[in-house]
C-alpha cells in the first residue's frame, strides 16, 4: 500500500489511528478525519476485533465436530416466507431473512412483540435440532433496517441516506445507528443488512437515495460511525444493543453505466478502490462482521474468470467475482467476516443457476441468501454434493462456517438467550419512541438543503396565512419514500406510519388549521387569500429495480410524469397570481428544476424526510416570539444539474485529485457538492437568487407518423420479432416461453393452445407468486410506436378464464416496468364470464395517462399479478379504430 507523500502527513497529523508498514490501522472514531486517503492498492485493514485466541479455539472446536450438512446449513440463509421453523430446524439453518414488505400472516401491522414470536419460532426449532448433539450455534434472523427499522409497524422512520449525507454529521450517524439497533433488537432479530455505502455516480440509478453521497469522503466518514452504531461497542450499557451489520453492496453498485441497476461498471480499479471501495475500508475499521454482495458486474481484465475449463463465459457479476471477494476483499483487504449473497444473486451469475451456486461459493461468498424452496433445497444439495465430489473443496466450506461462527461469537450470540426472553423484547417502549423520533426530527432538520431564498421570503412568520399544495403536501408516500414498511413504498397508507405526519399535517399543528388551507392540486383555493404558498413537490416512491430513469429519459423533472408535470403547471398559476412561493422538494436524487427553481421565491431540497415533518417546520416557520428556531444546515450531498442531461459525476475524489474542495464551475452543474444557504449566511449568489437560470431545451422529438396497420402481437398472424415471455418475484430476469410444449416455471405452468391457429394461445396457472406474462422484441429494442395514439388505437386481447383473479391484475406496455406505469383491469376480468372467450379492449391514451411512453415501446404487451389465477391467452393486438 501506499498512498500521496503529501497525504501521509496530513493523514498523520489527524488520524488519531497510525499506519504500520502495509497495514492500516484506524483504531479510534474516523469522524475526525477531514480528508480522504489515497490508496494506490487495497489497504490491509485492520479491524478492531482482534482475533482473541480463545474464541478462534473455539470456533475451530465447534467446526470439528460439524457434519457437512451442518456447516453448508450455515451458509444457507431462506427467506420466512418459504421456510417454516420445522424446516429451519431439520436442515439447522444458520439464519433467515424477511423481505422489505414481508410480515408474519401478511399482517402490515405486525408489533415488534408478535414479530419477536415468530423470530423465536425458528430460532427454538433450530435451537432444539442441537439439542442431541454436543455443541450448539444459535439461530440469527436478518432484516432490511435502512432507515431505521423501517418493515416494522411503528418504528422511528429516519431520513433516507441522501437526507443524511446532507447532515453531514457523523455522530449523528452514529446515534441513529443505536437507535436502530435498539428497534431491531426488540423484534427478537439480530442482523441488518444496512449501511448502503454505495457512492452513486449517475442520477438514473433508482437506488440514488440509498447512498450517502456521490462523495466517496462523506461515505467514508460515517460508514464506520453507522456500523459501530448498528454492532455497539462491547459496553456495559443495557441500552446499547449489538446488531449484526451488513456493509453492501460490494463493490462498485454506485456506478454502473446509465444508473442502470444491477448494471455494469466500467471503471479503473483505481476508481473502484479509491471512489466506489471507501466506506468498505471505514467500515471493516470499525468492525462490520458481514459485507453483502453486489448485483452488478465489474467489468475489467482482472475480473478473472476463475473455472475456465467449463467453457460458459463468465459475465463478470460480483457474485462470482473470486478477485473482489477472495482475493481483494478477504486477501488484500483481511475481512475475517461473513460475505453474503444479494436476494439470489448468484442467479444472475453466467454460470450459476437458482438452484445452483458452486460458482459462487468457490468465488468466496459464506452465506447464500436464496428466496424459493425449491431453490434453497437445491442449491443445498447441490453444495453437499458438490463438496463430496471435489467440486468444491472443505477448506472452503470450513473458511466459511468459521467465518459464520466469529460473527456470531463476536455478536455476542452465544450469551443471549431465546428471542422472546430478550430484554430488548420485553421493553415494550422502544419502537418509535419518543427518544427516537427527536433524533429523527433532528436528523430531519439537519438535511434540508436552502438552494435559493429570494428576498429572504424565508422563514415564515408564525401568524401566515398558508396555503399549501403542490403532489407532496399531504403524501406520506413521497415523504417516506421506498424501503418503508413495504418494498416500493407505493402501498402504504397514512395508517400505516402512526407517529408519522405529513408536511401538510405538521403546518396546520404550528400555525393552526384555520390559518392553512391544503389543496395539492389547486382546484379550489384562491392564491390572492394567503401570505404564502407552500409547494410541497416530489418523486413517487420507489426502490431497487423500479426507481431507473431509462436511458432515454433526461432529469426533467416535469418530464417524468404527468403529475410531475401538473406540479409545474401549478407553480405557475402560483406565479401569475402574484404569490410568495416556497417550493420544497421531496426526492431519491437531484433533478432538472430550473424552471421550477425560477417560479419559486425560495426553494429547499428535502430529500426523502420520513415521518417527521415537523423537522421541516421547525426551519421554515419562526417561533412564537419572531426567533429563527432552527437554521438550516444541510449541505448538498452531492451536485446538481443544470441540464436535463447532466446525468453523471465524473468528480475524482479529492484524494485523487489532491484538491481542497475543487469549485466545480462546469456549465452542468448548477449547484455544488456542498453548496447550501442559511438565514445567517446571507450571501446570496446573483446566480441562484435574481437572475432567472437558463431554460435547458432538449432535442425535438421527430414528429409521429400515423399507423396504418394493427399490431399483431401474439397469435397466427403475429410479427416474428416479439416473444412470449414470463417473469416475477425471484426470478426477475424472466425467461422465453415454448410454444411448442408446456413450461413449468417457479411462477406456475405454462401451456400452448390451439385457438385461432395451431398453439397460437398460451394457458397459465399462476400459482400466486408476483407474476407477469408479456410479450417483448426478441432483441429487447424499444420502437417508436407514437403512431398508434395517432389513431386512437386500443390494446385488445382473448382471455377465458378458469379461474378468476384472486387479487389485482395491471395490464401494460412499456420498455421497463413499472417506470411506464399500468392500468387495472381487475375489474374488467371480473366481469368475463368464467370459462367463455371475451375481448378486454384498453384504449392507448388510458395507458398513456398512467404512464406508458409510446415513443419507446419494447413490450407491447404484459399482463401483471400477484395471485392466483388461470386463463388462456390469445389474439394479443393493437387495433386501430374504424372511425379514424
Ligand atoms: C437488495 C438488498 C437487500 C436484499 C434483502 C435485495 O434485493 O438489493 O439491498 O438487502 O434484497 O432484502
Amino acid at each position: 500500500m501506499s498512498t500521496h507523500g503529501q497525504d501521509v502527513r496530513f493523514m498523520s497529523e489527524r488520524w488519531t489511528g497510525a499506519y504500520s508498514g502495509a497495514v492500516v490501522i484506524i483504531s479510534a472514531r474516523t469522524d475526525s478525519v477531514s480528508m480522504l486517503p489515497y490508496f494506490s492498492d487495497w489497504p490491509r485493514v485492520q479491524n478492531k476485533y482482534q482475533s482473541r485466541s480463545q474464541e478462534e479455539k473455539h470456533i475451530r472446536a465447534i467446526l470439528g465436530q460439524m457434519t457437512l450438512e451442518e456447516k453448508v446449513g450455515q451458509m444457507i440463509q431462506p427467506e420466512m416466507q418459504q421456510l417454516t421453523p420445522e424446516e429451519a430446524g431439520r436442515y439447522k439453518f444458520g439464519s433467515a431473512l424477511n423481505g422489505a414488505g414481508v410480515w408474519p400472516s401478511r399482517n402490515k401491522h405486525t408489533s415488534a412483540k408478535e414479530w419477536a414470536s415468530t423470530v423465536d419460532a425458528y430460532w427454538v426449532a433450530v435451537d432444539e435440532a442441537f439439542q442431541r448433539r454436543p455443541f450448539r450455534i444459535p439461530f440469527m434472523w436478518a432484516v432490511d433496517a435502512i432507515h431505521g427499522n423501517n418493515n416494522l409497524f411503528g418504528a422511528t422512520i429516519f431520513p433516507h441516506n441522501i437526507g443524511l449525507g446532507a447532515a453531514n454529521d457523523p455522530r449523528l450517524i452514529e446515534q441513529i445507528g443505536q437507535a436502530t439497533a435498539r428497534e431491531i433488537a426488540a423484534c427478537g432479530m439480530d442482523w441488518t443488512f444496512a449501511p448502503t455505502v454505495a457512492v452513486p455516480r449517475d442520477f438514473r440509478w433508482g437506488r440514488h437515495f440509498e447512498g450517502y453521497s456521490d462523495d466517496p469522503e462523506i461515505v467514508y466518514r460515517y460508514a464506520g460511525c453507522m456500523v459501530r452504531g448498528l454492532q455497539g461497542e462491547t459496553s456495559a450499557d443495557q441500552s446499547v444493543c449489538r446488531i449484526v451489520s451488513s456493509v453492501k453492496h460490494w463493490i462498485g453498485d454506485g456506478g454502473t453505466c446509465c444508473g442502470i441497476d444491477r448494471g455494469i461498471t466500467e471503471c479503473s480499479e483505481e476508481d473502484l478502490l479509491n471512489v466506489h471501495g471507501m466506506g468498505y475500508v471505514s467500515a471493516l475499521a470499525a468492525g462490520a462482521y458481514v459485507v453483502m454482495v453486489s448485483f452488478s458486474s465489474w467489468k475489467h481484465f482482472a475480473n478473472y474468470d476463475h473455472a475456465p475449463e467449463d467453457g460458459i463465459v463468465y459475465n463478470y457479476k460480483l457474485h462470482g467475482s473470486r478477485y473482489l471477494i477472495h482475493d481483494v476483499l478477504k486477501q488484500k483487504m483481511g475481512f475475517d467476516g461473513v460475505v453474503v449473497t444479494d436476494w439470489d444473486g448468484h442467479g444472475e451469475v453466467s454460470k450459476c443457476s437458482l438452484g445452483d451456486a458452486r460458482y459462487a461459493f468457490n468465488a468466496g461468498v459464506d452465506v447464500l441468501m436464496v428466496e424459493a424452496r425449491r431453490d434453497w433445497q437445491s442449491v443445498y444439495f447441490n453444495a453437499i454434493e458438490d463438496v463430496q465430489a471435489g467440486r468444491i473443496s472443505l477448506a472452503r466450506i470450513d473458511d466459511a462456517v468459521e467465518r459464520i461462527l466469529r460473527m456470531k461469537f463476536r455478536a455476542g450470540l452465544w450469551d443471549t438467550t431465546r428471542p422472546i426472553k430478550r430484554a430488548a423484547v420485553r421493553n415494550a417502549g422502544i419502537t418509535g419512541c419518543e427518544a427516537h423520533r427527536r433524533l429523527a426530527r433532528e436528523a430531519v432538520r439537519k438535511s434540508l438543503v436552502l438552494l435559493k431564498n429570494r428576498s429572504n421570503i424565508l422563514p415564515i412568520q408564525l401568524n401566515s396565512r398558508i396555503l399549501l399544495t403542490g403532489s407532496a403536501a399531504d403524501n406520506i408516500q413521497k415523504q417516506m419514500g421506498g424501503w418503508s414498511l413495504s418494498w416500493q413504498g407505493i402501498d402504504v397508507t397514512p395508517e400505516d406510519f402512526p407517529h408519522a405526519c405529513t408536511l401538510a399535517k405538521a403546518v396546520a399543528k404550528v400555525v393552526g388549521s384555520e390559518n392553512c388551507f391544503l389543496d395539492p392540486l389547486l382546484q379550489s383555493a384562491n392564491p390572492g387569500e394567503f401570505d404564502v404558498a407552500l409547494v410541497a413537490i416530489g418523486e413517487d416512491s420507489y426502490a431497487e429495480m423500479k426507481g431507473d430513469i431509462r436511458p432515454w429519459r433526461t432529469l426533467e423533472y416535469a418530464a417524468l410524469k404527468p403529475s410531475y408535470f401538473r406540479d409545474r403547471e401549478i407553480l405557475q398559476t402560483l406565479r401569475k397570481a402574484h404569490s410568495n412561493i416556497v417550493t420544497i422538494f421531496f426526492s431519491g436524487r437531484p433533478l432538472y428544476l430550473n424552471e421550477e427553481i425560477n417560479l419559486s421565491d425560495a426553494f429547499v431540497a428535502a430529500w426523502l424526510p420520513g415521518g417527521e415533518a415537523e423537522g421541516i417546520t421547525d426551519v421554515l416557520i419562526r417561533a412564537e416570539d419572531g426567533s429563527i428556531g432552527h437554521d438550516f444546515q444541510g449541505r448538498l450531498p452531492c451536485r446538481w444539474p443544470a441540464t436535463k442531461r447532466a446525468f453523471a459525476t465524473h468528480q475524482p475524489p479529492r484524494s485523487l485529485t489532491n484538491a481542497i474542495d475543487p469549485i466545480e464551475i462546469q456549465p452542468e452543474v448548477l449547484f455544488p457538492r456542498g453548496f447550501g444557504l442559511s438565514y445567517r449566511k446571507k450571501e446570496l449568489s446573483a446566480r441562484h437568487n435574481a437572475i432567472d437560470l437558463p431554460i435547458n431545451i432538449g432535442p425535438a422529438l421527430p414528429p409521429a407518423i400515423p399507423a396504418r396497420r394493427p399490431l399483431q402481437v401474439l397469435g397466427p398472424q403475429a410479427c416474428d420479432k416479439y416473444c412470449l415471455r414470463i417473469a416475477g418475484n425471484g426470478f426477475w430476469v424472466g425467461s422465453d416461453v415454448s410454444r411448442c410444449k408446456p413450461t413449468d416455471a417457479l411462477l406456475g405452468r405454462l401451456e400452448p393452445i390451439d385457438y385461432l391457429g395451431a398453439k397460437d394461445a398460451i394457458a397459465a396457472d399462476f400459482n400466486g407468486r408476483i407474476a407477469s406474462i408479456y410479450v417483448r422484441t426478441e432483441d429487447q429494442q424499444p420502437e417508436d410506436l407514437r403512431g398508434y395514439l395517432l389513431v386512437k388505437a386500443s390494446l385488445a386481447f382473448d382471455i377465458k378464464l378458469q379461474l378468476p383473479p384472486q387479487g389485482t391484475v395491471l395490464l401494460a406496455c412499456h420498455d421497463c416496468y413499472p417506470s411506464q406505469g399500468a392500468v387495472n383491469i381487475t375489474s374488467l376480468l371480473k366481469a368475463a364470464t368464467q370459462g367463455h372467450w371475451t375481448t378486454i379492449r384498453v384504449p392507448l391514451s388510458e395507458l398513456e395517462r398512467h404512464g406508458s411512453e409510446f415513443q419507446h415501446i419494447n413490450t407491447p404487451f404484459m399482463l401483471y399479478t400477484e395471485n392466483r389465477m388461470t386463463f388462456v391467452l390469445g389474439n394479443i393486438r393493437w387495433e386501430i379504430c374504424e372511425s379514424s
